[in-house]
């Protein structure tokens, strides 16, 4: 099998010299971690991703927080160079802001706020209300036992106005609500809708309009391809644009694989989106090349965590030309369909930077190595970009 990335010597040579001071270079994830180069090297000024996509929508990655505090690291300044809009991938989250009943922590957030500043990139703050990491203190009074709907709601209110209101300049759009909607297009059962209500939504967007009265309101969703939660998705966004309530966006998250899911599906869900009126945004694109474990659902389950195996995680070496070759005609066909709608279309963002840092390393088991992003382990920008 021929293999067309093998890691090169340098890298190698610098494991052993970082060995000395950093325990762990035993795995290739530890190898590519510890011995990147101090400066990244920087790939042709030709494409640059934001420039190759101008004409079509402006082109954004999630930061994590270890990068933006590390203005050395390399995949920051390829996340400046590369991206006109950027998603903090964690740091924004409730449990990061807001860890503690009255504690903030806004380090992090302000620190992404100037990186986007002083590189001259919209913001998008991701995410306001989720079910998903929200400390349980949230939902609870002081002697553990669950808020009543008006307390719940106001404990909403507040993390809104203080998260959202002290970037109302600087954010350009929030995702409001994150993965509120099952698969089936129903309402998730989460605390939040179950304590407040199905209308835990609306008053999440009235808030956040209140808070931040000039930024875009998005809705925020995996697995948006799907005819059922396309059709869940379609109906909120019509009941709160009945209610009066800014809505703008729709945020398609896009965790796909190379035989998932059906992009005709994916086409679909945009027209359908479009016609609501709302602006539809490509929230977190990678399309992973790994066996997926055959009794787990795909799409973005934060949830899911099983052991490894190695059968799922075949290209630790390298990856074979005809698997890259998979991943490119996957990315071709995606990006024919975003460039038809581009209209449509305001902006897609990868849900990272390189293959070094992708969650999907990690998830739905931890420790794989993958190839989902457009900028490989070296940080060089894959072959098949000029194609898309
Ligand atoms: O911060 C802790 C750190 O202190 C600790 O040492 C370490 C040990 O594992 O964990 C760190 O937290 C991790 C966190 O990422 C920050 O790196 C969590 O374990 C890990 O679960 C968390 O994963 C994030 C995941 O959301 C959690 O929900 C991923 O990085 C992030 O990419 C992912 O992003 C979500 C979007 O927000 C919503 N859509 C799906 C998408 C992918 O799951």
């Amino acid at each position: 099998m021929k293999i067309i990335k093998k890691f090169n010597k340098s890298l190698i040579a610098g494991c052993v010299t970082v060995v000395l001071v950093v325990s762990g270079c035993n795995s290739h994830q530890g190898l590519q971690q510890q011995a990147l180069p101090e400066i990244a090297p920087t790939f042709s000024k030709d494409i640059l991703l934001k420039n190759h996509f101008a004409e079509n929508f402006k082109i954004g990655t999630a930061i994590s927080k270890a990068q933006v505090l590390n203005s050395a690291d390399p995949e920051l300044r390829l996340a400046a160079e590369h991206f006109n809009t950027f998603t903090p991938e964690n740091s924004m989250k409730w449990e990061s802001v807001n860890p503690l009943p009255n504690e903030y922590q806004f380090d992090v957030a302000d620190a992404l706020v100037n990186f986007a500043k002083n590189n001259n990139q919209q913001l998008v703050g991701h995410t306001l209300v989720w079910h998903s990491q929200t400390p349980d203190w949230v939902f609870e009074d002081d002697a553990g036992n669950p808020l009543n709907r008006a307390q719940l709601l106001k404990v909403m209110e507040i993390h809104i106005k203080t998260v959202a209101g002290r970037y109302a300049e600087q954010i350009f759009a929030w995702d409001v609500v994150n993965e509120a909607l099952n698969e089936d297009g129903s309402l998730r059962e989460s605390k939040w809708q179950q304590i407040i209500g199905d209308d835990f939504i609306e008053q999440a967007f009235i808030y956040a309009h209140q808070a931040a009265p000039n930024a875009k309101l998005y809705y925020n969703d995996y697995n948006m391809f799907k005819p059922e939660k396309r059709a869940g998705a379609i109906k909120l966004i019509k009941r709160l644009k009945q209610k009066g309530i800014q809505i703008d966006g729709v945020g398609m998250q896009a965790h796909y694989s190379l035989d998932y899911p059906d992009f005709n599906e994916v086409e679909d869900s945009i027209v359908a989106f479009a016609a609501t009126g709302v602006d539809v945004m490509v929230t977190e694109l990678d399309i992973s090349v790994l066996p997926f474990p055959e009794n787990l659902a795909e799409g973005a389950d934060v949830s899911l965590d099983v052991a490894l195996q190695q059968q799922y995680n075949p290209y630790t070496e390298g990856l074979p030309i005809e698997i890259e070759q998979q991943l490119a005609s996957r990315y071709q066909n995606l990006f024919a369909i975003y460039k038809k709608h581009s209209e449509s279309i305001g902006r897609v963002t990868f849900w990272g930077v390189s293959d070094k840092q992708t969650w999907r390393n990690g998830w739905p088991m931890k420790g794989r190595t993958d190839y989902p992003l457009l900028i490989d382990r070296d940080m060089k920008l894959k072959g098949f970009v000029n194609s898309l």
